[in-house]
């Protein structure tokens, strides 16, 4: 029974080296004793790291639903399962309770059905952090449907590319969304994204800003007429282990995004003994992740990790800075929150605002608090100790990933020491490796390196939606046999771990990974524009931001270079997202380039930093005068 929940740190050596040892055994253990499953499995794990492909739980049959609601309803039926605390301060916060949440997830799973979609139908939920969205993903887990949650800050072309790559039937949407002081039209974003892709039948709308919106005839139906009808029991489909539960999409190095798989059993297993042991959540708690369910960090630590556990989780609509920046800190005290958990990028803005925004609010019922999404630097990771753990509360750096399901390597509150900046060690049955350029693993202590994970976890994912080579290429193939997560870390004399950020092309801006290339691509869309190149620079709320380095046609040397500025963000705004906007934009010549065609973006990300000094040997350069002018000219 302990092994489920860590308490001390011999214990956690004991379970790690239990977990590596014989992991599966270890696995078989946790899955049996935690979960209720339809069908045990036959073996718990097939590994082919050439193929790649993995099986967890193999044959064991469940419905994860089952496991965060219909369990629950024994003990917890009028225990707050959800807490919707809204954009507006002034409105109240609204509790659903496990009784509530099962009967509402099981009349939207027969909306679902009555509209025509069955298992393995693939249903995109553009939604904003309201009820209804994790009512919606679990209705479409009850039935065995795929959800494909898109953020819905994305732009119109960006939901359009991921509602076409995963051929999506049904479209989940609101007529619009409250973003602190600002209202976004949705259902508008919706329907320009539906011009250009086939396929979808059914777009359900949820009402939430009230504002007058177009219905296209026999397609858009507003969803609470469809719930009130209907029957709030619903039989959940029982899924094989291995069954897609979800894709949700993350940016790569080309400029299609990669949709990861998640399959049922063992990303249940993992996120659930993950969100147990990394919050040292205890009955009655009450957590809160700041994240949006549009990234993985709510679907597993504000949905599935939570409520596998029978946990109070809250959902906030708003954002940090509205109505003002006390508002974090005024709903912790307003729900008594036990663990918070946000990002480094949120740490650092409220951090520079005044100290009273924090005082004014008791703190005092946190017992952890968590970071995640970037690399916390010292002097954010000193503030959130001091002002908002008030010293007392543990800090989890929890390092982990789309494509790793759940938290990798962290911390355990209580257990494992911390030290600022440290990730700490990995979690249970985690088997982490440092390689050298050479692929050669590097041993030992005090190294630095490319970090990989030598064996597979429950919740890793399964594939790329529709391109399996691109996931073999991505993670399989830089460092045969292992999963190759695109991260440097070092590790230090007593074996912790410390992120140090990506060795490939993605830059994470305010804790959200972007990759060059779409960026590149919406520059290069500009009819002005010869060709482009993105690297990121240090800045101190957003982690990085972005600087272009823009190369025009010859014709458009006397182009208004401001009005140029604005296109190209409105270019990028549109096809990307606002969040992809370039803070910096540099006109040149020419790009720094390799004989053999390729881009030198370490010089370009040298100069970006206004790092002019040393740029190492440039002499492989096929046009090194550039370097000079590119110094010069810097912005
Ligand atoms: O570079 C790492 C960084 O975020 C990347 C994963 O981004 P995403 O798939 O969007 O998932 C974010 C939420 C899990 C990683 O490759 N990252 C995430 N957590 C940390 C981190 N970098 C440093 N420290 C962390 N705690």
């Amino acid at each position: 029974m302990s092994q489920y929940s860590i308490k001390s740190l011999a214990e956690y050596f004991d379970v790690y080296r239990k977990s590596v040892s014989d992991p599966e055994r270890f696995w078989a253990e946790i899955a049996e004793e935690h979960f209720e499953w339809h069908r045990l499995w036959d073996r718990v794990l097939y590994w082919d790291p050439v193929k790649p492909e993995v099986r967890w739980y193999d044959g064991a049959r469940l419905n994860i639903t089952e496991n965060c609601l219909d369990r629950h309803l024994r003990r917890r039926k009028d225990q707050a399962a959800i807490i919707f605390e809204p954009n507006d301060p002034d409105s109240p916060a609204v509790t659903i309770t496990y009784g509530e949440l099962y009967e509402r997830v099981n009349a939207f799973a027969n909306v679902l059905k009555s509209q025509g979609v069955g298992k393995g139908d693939r249903v995109c939920i553009y939604l904003p952090m309201i009820p209804e969205l994790a009512v919606a993903v679990l209705a479409c887990a009850r039935i065995g449907a795929i959800h494909s949650v898109v953020f819905a800050g994305f732009s119109s072309q960006a939901l359009a590319s991921r509602i076409a790559d995963a051929d999506c039937k049904l479209v989940i949407t609101a007529d619009g969304s409250y973003r602190g002081a600002k209202t976004i039209d949705l259902k508008r974003i919706v329907d320009v994204a539906l011009e250009s892709c086939r396929g979808v039948e059914r777009v359900l709308v949820v009402k939430r800003v009230g504002t007058e919106i177009e219905m296209k005839q026999g397609r858009d139906l507003w969803l609470a007429p469809l719930l009130a009808e209907a029957p709030k029991t619903c039989e959940p489909e029982v899924m094989d282990a291995e069954d897609p539960l979800f894709i949700l999409y993350t940016s790569g190095s080309t400029g299609k995004p990669k949709g990861m798989v998640h399959t049922c059993a063992g990303y249940m297993v993992y996120t659930a003994y993950t969100f147990k042991n990394i919050f040292a959540y205890r009955d009655g708690d009450v957590y809160w992740c700041t994240a949006d369910i549009g990234w993985i960090t709510g679907h597993s630590y504000i949905v599935y990790g939570p409520l596998l556990n029978g946990a109070t989780t809250v959902m906030f609509e708003g954002v940090p800075s509205y109505p003002d920046y006390g508002r974090f800190w005024q709903i912790i005290e307003k729900h008594r929150v036990n663990q918070f958990y946000t990002a480094p990028t949120a740490i650092r803005a409220l951090a520079r605002q005044d100290l009273s925004y924090v005082t004014r609010y008791d703190l005092s019922s946190l017992k952890v608090i968590g970071t995640v999404g970037e690399p916390i630097n010292e002097e954010a990771w000193h503030w959130y100790n001091e002002h908002i753990g008030q010293k007392r509360c543990p800090i989890v750096d929890t390092w982990w990933q789309t494509e790793t399901g759940g938290i990798m390597i962290s911390p355990i509150p209580y257990v494992t020491p911390t030290i600022p900046t440290f990730a700490t060690l990995p979690f249970i049955g985690i088997r982490p490796a440092l390689m050298d350029a050479e692929g050669r693993e590097l041993e030992g202590h005090q190294v630095e390196g490319r970090l990989c994970i030598k064996f597979p976890w429950p919740s890793m994912a399964r594939t790329i939606w529709g391109d399996h080579q691109r996931y073999k290429d991505t993670y399989f193939s830089t460092f045969p046999g292992m999963y190759f997560t695109g991260d440097g870390a070092l590790r230090d004399a007593a074996g912790y771990y410390r992120i140090t950020g990506r060795v490939d092309d993605v830059i994470i801006v305010s804790g959200h990974n972007l990759g060059t290339a779409p960026i590149e691509n919406a520059i290069n869309a500009h009819p002005a524009v010869a060709e482009s190149a993105i690297v990121g620079f240090p800045h101190d709320v957003k982690g990085n931001a972005l600087y272009g380095f823009v190369v025009l046609k010859g014709d458009a040397s006397d182009a208004d270079p401001d009005v140029l500025r604005r296109e190209i963000n409105g270019l990028i705004a549109d096809s990307v997202g606002p969040i992809a906007k370039l803070d910096k934009i540099q006109f040149a010549t020419g790009l720094p380039k390799t004989r053999s065609g390729k881009i030198m973006r370490r010089i370009l990300r040298k100069i970006a930093a206004g790092d002019m000094d040393d740029f190492g040997d440039v002499s492989t350069l096929l046009n090194p005068d550039v370097v000079e002018e590119l110094k010069q000219n810097a912005v």
